[in-house]
């Protein structure tokens, strides 16, 4: 890890994070470090964090999980970063194939959830769009269902090296969104990320029974665009819905510089 401040090499000396240049952070009580230099902390706050968490670890998610997971195994990695870890739910799953793993995001709430249950992983408050970390120095890095740094992933991806995605697919939560609206519209194909080259996409789907509908819509973003009609409607579904679960699955090389 680099310095926020002025990008020296970061040295772990007990629980302080210090560069040569006296920057220092120290790392919270759970094992995390926060780089961040707001004051005020922002990313998601500590009801989305649970309410995502409840719903992962019904395990709707996993066989997407599994799919990242064995492209990770294919791969490797001796430095992976996950970007925008959230509560490190794939995180914690995806350091199994990696040598040394880190997880930075925005939420305090989340990366102290995520700090609490996977010591192996070393876990970062910061932004994706500030990364400290040195030019050059990760292998692979996920983004999955966050926004895509494409600058930052590609200064400090090494050569050739690989960062993975994973977005929504076109028919993404569409019996969910039936429910609630008159036209449902499908969601917008996975935009090529500028620097990086595709090597790989694949789209995996599942239709899956969601017994509690509402724990679903509160993890969407149509949850706080939803009137009121739509929660009741929702709250009515007594007996679940079945959902299609579409993901696009895309792996990207980064690109060489050009000579001149
Ligand atoms: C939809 S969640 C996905 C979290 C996790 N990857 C998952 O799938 O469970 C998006 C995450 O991106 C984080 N985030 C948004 N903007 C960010 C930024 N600029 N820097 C770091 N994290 C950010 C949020 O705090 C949130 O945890
Ligand atoms: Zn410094």
């Amino acid at each position: 890890m680099n310095c926020p401040i002025c990008h020296e090499p970061l040295v772990h000396e007990g629980k302080t994070f210090r560069c040569k240049n006296h920057h220092s952070f120290d790392q919270a009580r759970q094992g995390y470090v926060n780089v961040s230099r707001k004051q005020k902390a922002s990313g998601d706050n500590a009801l989305m964090v649970n309410a995502r968490t409840a719903f992962l670890e019904a395990g709707l998610y996993d066989f997407m999980r599994q799919a990242v997971f064995e492209k990770l195994q294919a791969i490797q990695p001796k430095t992976y970063l996950d970007l925008g870890c959230g509560q490190g739910y794939y995180t914690k799953a995806f350091a199994a194939a990696a040598g040394q793993s880190y997880g930075i995001d925005l939420s305090v709430p989340a990366v102290a959830h995520a700090a609490g249950q996977d010591k192996t992983s070393q876990y970062i408050v910061g932004s994706i769009y500030d990364l400290p970390f040195a030019d050059q120095s990760i292998d692979v890095e996920t983004s999955i269902f966050t926004p895509i740094p494409a600058k930052e992933a590609a200064r400090t991806l090494k050569k050739d090296g690989l960062l993975i995605t994973v977005t929504p697919g076109e028919r993404h939560h569409i019996e969910l969104k039936e429910q609630l609206y008159d036209k449902v519209r499908l969601n917008p194909p996975t935009k090529p990320v500028e620097g990086f080259e595709l090597v790989d996409q694949t789209e995996i789907s599942a239709l899956q029974h969601v017994d509690d509908v509402m724990v679903l819509l509160e993890m969407t973003p149509y949850f706080y665009r939803t009137p009121k009609e739509g929660i009741e409607k929702i709250k009515s579904l007594k007996d679940g819905l079945d959902v299609t679960f579409d993901f696009v699955l895309s792996v990207w090389r980064k690109k060489h510089e050009s000579k001149n």
